[in-house]
């Protein structure tokens, strides 16, 4: 096992009603309530919010779009600086939350806030921020990452920063029951893959890490199928807690991760619109097959723990566990290839000229994928 520091201070109110205890769990400071499109306001959760807020200095801002546009986020910047706003209430998805991450950290950065994404530059500080998540997805509710999309330049990229992981996250399940099934199955594939960028590396001796992802991935195959036609609570808050625990940072400790899907993934995004989710289960299938020989002993692993194959014929269960993989993805209705979307050829030296043209020539656990290799897995992925 590698070293590692493990510091995860987020606090995390889960369950039935959680929102009830909002009032409580925030500062005396001026906050703003951030959200997204309003559906929040369908499903009375903006409500609930309302009632806690009652006594509090707020303010709110709307219209954070889902890869959430760094135009948008400038504005919230905006009215943050004027309003006085000291602390940040985001309520939503991963878009959300991410959007609220930026502008917390956009507002007090001395130069061009794009340099953050663009350049990767230091944040020193940001404003405090909280959320309450009503899409289980993309773990961003506790971890420190957020990933931005610039629409007129056709990019989306991410940063990481510890002043930007949320101060508390609350988890109410029963917020999920107003997910249409597009989403519900987008935030099972993410936390899926989310796992596996962690896991399907190669083997270092971390059992707890090992054996915790393989359990998040045994439950999201048993739950997500389920979930898509049931409102049953339990089924809807061990997704919730299996997708938070996906990304939370504790199951990739002191192992190798990979990224390389998402990398790919985010490209796709950038240039076609296709859901996050979505490129990854297009993508993930073909990088297991590209990476067979460097991913051996983990994909033979996961192949007879998590799907229960038999390693007698390695080559067999290799090939087994990716078609099975992409058949899960294809069970949560999400087609796995780019021309189902009709998207053609092109796409395939696009991608791999922006990663070329961005520094990204090195990717995979390995930093053995060049522009090369992504060519070929997105011409794979056809
Ligand atoms: O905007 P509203 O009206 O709220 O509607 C949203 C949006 O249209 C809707 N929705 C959310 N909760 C709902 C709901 N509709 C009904 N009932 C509810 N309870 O769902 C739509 C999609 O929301 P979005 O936030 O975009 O989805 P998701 O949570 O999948 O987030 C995707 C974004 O997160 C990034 C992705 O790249 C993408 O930009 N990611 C962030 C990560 C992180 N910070 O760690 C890691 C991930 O790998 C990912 O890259
Ligand atoms: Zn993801």
């Amino acid at each position: 096992m590698q070293n590692f520091i493990y510091h995860n201070p987020t606090k995390v109110v889960f369950g039935k009603d959680s929102i009830s205890k909002l009032s409580s769990l925030l500062p005396n400071a001026k906050i703003m309530l951030v959200y997204g499109g309003g559906s929040i306001k369908h499903n009375g959760v903006y409500q609930q919010i309302i009632e806690q807020l009652e006594g509090h200095d707020w303010c709110e801002f709307s219209g954070i779009e889902p890869n959430p546009e760094f135009e948008t986020l400038m504005k919230a910047v905006s009215k943050v600086k004027t309003e006085g706003v000291e602390f940040i209430l985001a309520v939503g998805g991963g878009s959300v939350i991410d959007g609220a991450k930026f502008v917390a950290a956009a507002t007090h950065f001395e130069g061009d806030p794009w340099d953050i994404l663009a350049k990767g530059k230091k944040i020193k500080q940001a404003i405090s921020l909280a959320c309450i998540l009503t899409l289980p997805a993309t773990g961003t509710e506790t971890n420190t990452a957020a990933v931005v999309t610039r629409r007129e330049y056709n990019l989306k990229l991410p940063f990481m920063s510890e002043h930007v992981r949320p101060k508390f996250a609350v988890l109410d399940p029963q917020v999920t029951y107003s997910l249409p099934e597009r989403q519900l199955a987008n935030g099972v594939v993410d936390a899926f893959v989310h796992v596996i960028e962690q896991y399907l590396t190669y083997p270092v001796n971390a059992s707890v890490q090992d054996r915790f992802a393989e359990s998040i991935l045994s439950n999201l195959i048993d739950i997500g199928p389920r979930v898509l036609t049931s409102k049953d609570y339990d089924l809807r808050a061990n997704l919730m807690w299996n997708a938070t625990q996906a990304l939370s940072g504790l199951i990739g400790v002191g192992v190798p991760q990979d990224w390389s899907t998402h990398t790919i993934g985010h490209e796709l995004t950038a240039l076609h619109n296709l859901d996050h989710a979505v490129t990854l289960a297009i993508i993930l299938p073909r990088v297991m097959h590209y990476q067979r020989e460097h991913k051996r002993e983990k994909l033979l692993q996961y192949a007879e723990r998590v799907w229960g194959l038999s390693r007698y014929d390695e080559e067999g269960a290799i090939n087994l566990v990716i078609e099975k993989t992409e058949q899960f993805f294809r069970d949560m209705g999400i087609k796995t290839t780019l021309s189902e979307y009709n998207i053609d050829a092109n796409v395939a030296d696009e991608v791999a000229s922006r990663l070329e043209k961005a520094g990204a020539t090195k990717i995979g656990e390995r930093q053995n994928i060049s522009p090369e290799d992504v060519k070929n897995i997105v011409s794979a992925s056809l």
